[in-house]
């Protein structure tokens, strides 16, 4: 007899990051689009990109989207900035035809300068590596040159809120020596240019108090609406990181109570094993 029964392919939204700052992407995603399937990678192991080559935040986003294609993803979001600035060109070459691959500065650019005029300042809080690629810069001046922009390395952040410092004096005099900066340039308006300091914005406001622009919330909208994903009445999401995932569990709480387990993947051992 011919067994009819046919089983449901459960295809997964990816979303990746160096750690819990991509969860505040996933948080976004998953308000707009709450039924669907979505597995979140933290690159726990290799944090933070911030401070790495691009050939090094290739390498390990390409282990990342690899493992994404084994567990049937079409669609993945970068849930990281740093990685949008430096590797998301070479990613779309090597993925072509395989994945989809949505990155953050390249669609938050436009959105960010809805309320702008000429001649305004921006600024952007970003990592080394985003500061040092000029992404923002390129992608904000392409749209129109007139707006200044200042990016602000914010080195350490990434460090609060993966170890969970926010109460730190350490913490709280880097952070304010950065929006000094941006108080100093006269910036109207700052994006959260590292997918981490949604995790921080509340105490950015204490220390300079303007309008913070979250990329992840367009980013969102873009990929509700140009994924054709099923839904799926018992939705879920699968964590995994590269290392520590207690830690992780913990420091994810502000976007995220995980329940279930976070599950272990260290590349370099399954590929030396
Ligand atoms: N959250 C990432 C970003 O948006 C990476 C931060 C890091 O690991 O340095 O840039």
């Amino acid at each position: 007899m011919i067994n009819s029964f046919k089983k449901e392919i459960i295809e997964p939204v990816g979303l990746l990051d160096s750690g819990v700052g991509g969860l505040s992407v996933l948080a976004q995603l998953y308000k707009l689009m709450p039924y669907k399937n979505y597995i979140f990678f933290g690159d726990t192991k290799n944090l933070p990109y911030g401070t790495k080559t691009p050939e090094e935040i290739y390498q390990f986003t390409k282990e990342i989207l690899d493992f994404f294609i084994t567990k049937n993803v079409k669609n993945v979001v970068i849930a990281c900035n740093t990685t949008s600035a430096v590797a998301y060109d070479k990613l779309k070459n090597n993925f072509e035809g395989r994945l989809n691959i949505y990155p953050l500065i390249q669609h938050a650019a436009k959105y960010a300068l809805e309320n702008l005029k000429n001649n305004d300042t921006i600024a952007i809080l970003a990592t080394k590596a985003t500061v040092n690629s000029k992404k923002y810069t390129h992608e904000i001046q392409k749209l129109n040159p007139s707006i200044n922009v200042v990016e602000i390395d914010c080195s350490g952040f990434v460090e609060i809120v993966e170890n969970r410092l926010y109460n730190k004096k350490e913490s709280l005099e880097l952070i304010k020596s950065k929006l000094d900066i941006a108080e100093k340039a006269g910036a109207k308006e700052i994006i959260l240019g590292c997918t981490h300091y949604p995790y921080l914005v509340d105490i950015f406001k204490k220390f300079y108090d303007v309008k913070y622009f979250n990329p992840a919330i367009c980013i969102s909208h873009i990929v509700k609406n140009e994924i054709k994903t099923p839904d799926y009445k018992d939705s879920k999401i699968d964590f995994y990181v590269s290392a520590n995932p207690l830690e992780f569990k913990l420091s994810a709480k502000t976007f995220f109570d995980i329940k279930d387990e976070v599950k272990t993947i260290d590349f370099s051992k399954i590929y030396c094993a």
